[in-house]
Formats: C-alpha cells, structure tokens, sequence
C-alpha cells in the first residue's frame, strides 16, 4: 500500500502494477486528462505536475517532474498537484499571465508550460531570467516562441504571489507527517499480480531485502529505468524503491569533503555544490531539464553507467569514492574504478551505492567542467571533460583529466594528465599534450558526434582550459578554424 495525497484528496494505492507511470495512473486510473504525453520520454515537458514533500525542515517544497517516465511509487508521502487543481473560480495568476501574454499554445505543450510557471512561482518571489529560463528549459515547444511565455513569467510575479494553495498549506504538511509516521510503521509496498514494489524506509532493511531478493531491481528516480517501460514496454517484476530510505537522502559537508546519499536528487546536489564547488554546481545547470533533475538522483547517473553521463567525469577529476553496500558489509571504491565496460560495473549481486563522498578541492586548484551538446538545455552530451589543475609558479604540479563520450566509460586521460605533469602551463605544453589524448582513446562515431570530431573537441578543450586558467601569460595562438570550436565548447 501507498499514500499520498491527489490534490487535498488522500488516496491509498494497494493493488497497482508497479510499472505504472503517474502519467497513465492520471489520465487512465483517474480520468485527469489535462496532463498530456508528448514523447513519454522525459524530453518535451507536456506531461509535467508538481509534486509536494516535506523537506528536511517540515516545510513543504513544490518540485516538477514529468509525470511520463515517474512511477507511482515516488508518489508515496507526497502531494501530487496536476493541471486541473490550478483553476479554481479564477484562473490560477500563472495561467492568467499565460493568457494575459499570448502565452498559451497548443493543448498539448500549455498544460506543462502552466505546471512549469506554477512551479516556478512556488519556489521563487520575484522574477529571474535565469531561474525562469531554467524551470522553461524541459518544456519544448518548436512551433511557436518563448517570448510571450518568458513575459508571462514576468507577471505573474507581478501580482500578489498568494493563490488557494497557501492557507492549506499547514494542512498538507500535517497530512503528509502523519502518513510518513504511518509508512514508518509499516513499509509501504505495491503489488499486482506477479509484480511488486518494496519502498524499504531505512538502508538496513534496504540491504537485506536485497540479500534475500538479489533479482530485484533498485529504482532511485526512474528518469533512466523507466524509459525502459516506455519506450520498450518492459516490465519490472520486483523493484525496490530507493524514494523512501532516509539514509540515501542524507548529506553532510565538512571542510574537506561532501557525504551524499545516493539517491538525493540533482537539483538538491546542485544547492549542496553551489556552497562548495560551484563549477559542478554550474555543470548541474546544464544537466537535462529541471523536471528530470528534481526526481534523478546522482546515484542513479553513476549506477547507469552510461558513457555520456555527466557527473562521473566531475566525479573521476575530483578524486570522488563511493561506499558500496552489500548485506553488512561496506567497501570503499574510487569512482575511477567503479566502471568496467560499457554499462557495466563493479557492483556484485545484492550490492548497492549508499553514499558519495567528494573531496572539496583545498589547495589553490582550478577546477572546470566542459559539457558539449547539440543544444545549451536538456540535451545529453556528445562529449564532457572535467579537469582538476593545481600550479605552482605556472607549471603543472597535479593534474586530473577526465572525459565522457571518449570511450566506453567515463575514465581518466592517463597519458596525457602524464604529458602535461610538472611542465610549465603554456601553449607548448598543451600543444605537446594533445596529440597524447589519441593514445588515451579511439571514440566511437554516432549520431551525437563522429570520432574525428569528438577527438578534435578533446584536443580544443585543454587548449579552452589554458586559455580559461587566470593569471597564465603563455596562452597566446593564432586561432585556426579547429581552435575556434573551442569556443563552442
Ligand atoms: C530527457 C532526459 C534527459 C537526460 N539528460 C541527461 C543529462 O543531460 N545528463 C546525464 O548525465 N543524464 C541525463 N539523463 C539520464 C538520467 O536522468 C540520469 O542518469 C539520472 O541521474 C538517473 O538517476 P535516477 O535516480 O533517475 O536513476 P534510475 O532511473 O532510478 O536508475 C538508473 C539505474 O541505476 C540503478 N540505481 C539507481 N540507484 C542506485 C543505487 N543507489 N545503487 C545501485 N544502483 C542504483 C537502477 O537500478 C538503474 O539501473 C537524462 C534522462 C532523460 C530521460
Ligand atoms: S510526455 Fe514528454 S516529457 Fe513526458
Ligand atoms: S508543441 Fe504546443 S504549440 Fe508547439
């Protein structure tokens, strides 16, 4: 059973298929027709609610999701706010602002542009082209124009910015405590038929469930694995729901490290980062679309193991390790060696990621991550490199260099970081340097990027990196038609 609240209605789920999308549970269980699928991939925004938790402190927070590649069981102890709980005897101030501003298009992309506005009004007070852009970046629209939309955003933080959901604020929270107190109690669970989610509460009941049932599958956020659902109509027979166990959801910072539980969400790393590494924190801005950034979780990115996932290269250049948990027992794995093959790792049966911890660069260092996509927002990246420099007098004491979309895996430029060690940091050794990234690795040509040209970008990044290290004199070049694409980079 599961229980959340649909609007200020408290529903109870017991005999569900675990597969289930919150889109399909709102469109067909619920006849909510008002959320529209677009792709049922995660990439258009049409099909994007806001759903409400409690944070840390008890106070609620408004976070959109797509609700086509969501499954029903992140709605556990949570709000679930569709298009249709907006209007009440008025439109709600940020569909107004859309119809004010010749925001509204079609009936498939409006619904989630509206979810998007309102999500944004709900974590913001006043107007910001750059948290408006990023809350506007999921939802696609190619026939029309942001614009109107943009001003639309503009108004309705114009306006008293306090609709029907705030006096029942203090409720929710009191509903959602108390079903949280319940789950504690009882771990909730869904099953139809054959197939079933376990939500364990706490890390210990998560490892053992795990021992006894090593076939299951985890799911954190499910912006990877329920594409899997959607796009190949699997079916998961036993999953376990990472959403509920408190310890993934933990973090803690010091002065030399950050500990993150592994299933807390893009954009609370983000928040964590922007206090201690910005530069990740930046990366994170770029990272999919908000929607998927607020339900992915930094464990989920590394787990899946994709050669093209953004944090591990970050991760690798920082000298970032992972706790790995199997039953009782713990290892402790460095990121770098934590990929094995393509999509493979060195994660044994029953075994799962519980924790990140990450250095927090100390010394004076230069720390920049470089994603390269066809398009700035909600695009997966041809290629990445993150580079962790340390100089003394100009010449290169520490280097770590790693890359995505070079190879199988996201892994470290051993002979090149080898080429550049203890020379001065100019044009000549970048120069010297580059053509050891051709024995580092042979990339692959696909419909992101052929190998000549990620090759190439490989090459332009260490010359964007010299350029981009303040205080360095030797970065002066004539700039030939293959080192201008370093600026796109
Ligand atoms: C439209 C779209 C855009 C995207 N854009 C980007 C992008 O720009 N950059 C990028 O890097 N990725 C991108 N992704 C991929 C995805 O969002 C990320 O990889 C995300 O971090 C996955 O996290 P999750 O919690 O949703 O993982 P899930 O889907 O829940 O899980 C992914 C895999 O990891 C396993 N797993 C999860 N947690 C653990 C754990 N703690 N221990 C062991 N195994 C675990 C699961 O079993 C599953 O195999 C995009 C996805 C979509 C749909
Ligand atoms: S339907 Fe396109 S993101 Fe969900
Ligand atoms: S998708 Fe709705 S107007 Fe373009």
């Amino acid at each position: 059973m599961i229980e959340f609240l649909l609007h200020n209605e408290k529903i109870t789920l017991t005999d569900i298929d675990p597969n289930t999308t919150v889109l399909q549970f709102l469109r067909v269980h619920k006849k909510l027709t008002g959320t529209k699928e677009g792709c049922a991939s995660g990439d258009c925004g049409a099909c994007t609610i806001c759903l409400v938790e409690l944070d840390e402190n008890n106070q609620l927070r408004y976070k959109t999701v797509n609700a086509c590649i969501t499954l029903v069981s992140a709605l556990q102890g949570k709000q679930l706010i569709s298009i249709e709980a907006l209007k009440q005897s008025q439109l709600h101030s940020s569909q107004q602002a859309m119809v004010d501003n010749d925001g509204s298009q079609c009936g498939f992309c409006t619904p989630g542009f509206v979810m998007s506005l309102f999500g944004l009004q709900k974590n913001h007070d006043h107007f910001n082209r750059h948290q408006t852009h990023q809350a506007l970046a999921g939802n696609l629209c190619r026939c029309t124009g942001y614009r109107a939309i943009e001003n639309a955003a503009k108004q309705m933080f114009e306006q008293p910015i306090v609709d029907h959901f705030d006096p029942l604020e203090e409720s929710i929270q009191q509903q959602l405590a108390q079903i949280n107190l319940n789950t504690q109690r009882d771990s909730a669970m869904l099953a139809l038929n054959d197939n079933y989610c376990h939500l364990p509460n706490d890390s210990d009941t998560l490892a053992h469930l795990l021992i006894n049932n090593p076939q299951s599958t985890l799911i954190a956020g499910g912006t990877d694995l329920s594409l899997a659902i959607t796009q190949h109509n699997t079916r998961f027979s036993q999953l376990i729901a990472l959403s509920n166990v408190k310890e993934l959801h933990q973090y803690t910072i010091s002065d030399h490290q950050i500990e993150i539980g592994a299933a807390l969400s893009l954009t609370k790393c983000q928040k964590i980062f922007q206090q201690t590494i910005p530069e990740f924190a930046a990366l994170l801005d770029r990272f999919a679309s908000l929607q998927i950034r607020n339900q992915g979780s930094i464990g989920g990115n590394i787990a899946n193991a994709s050669p093209i996932g953004d944090t591990p290269p970050a991760l690798i250049a920082l000298g970032a390790s992972l706790i790995l948990r199997r039953g009782d027992s713990r290892r402790s794995v460095k990121v770098e060696d934590f990929f094995v093959d393509y999509r493979k790792t060195v994660l044994e049966s029953s075994e799962f990621i519980e924790k990140i911890l990450i250095p927090i660069p100390t010394q004076p260092y230069l720390f920049k991550i470089y994603k390269v996509s066809k398009r700035l927002d909600d695009d997966i990246s041809a290629l990445s490199a993150a580079c962790l420099l340390s100089l003394e007098n100009e010449k290169v004491t520490k280097i770590c260099l790693a890359f995505g979309g070079m190879a199988a895996i996201a892994k470290r430029a051993y002979h090149t970081e080898k080429a550049l060690e203890n020379q001065h940091w100019g044009l000549a050794a970048v120069k010297s340097a580059q053509p050891a990234l051709e024995q580092d690795f042979t990339p692959l040509s696909d419909f992101r990027a052929s190998s000549q040209y990620r090759m190439q970008v490989a090459k332009n990044v260490l010359h964007k990196l010299l350029i981009e290290t303040p205080q360095v004199t030797d970065k002066s070049d004539e700039l030939t038609a293959k080192t201008r694409i370093s600026d796109y980079v």
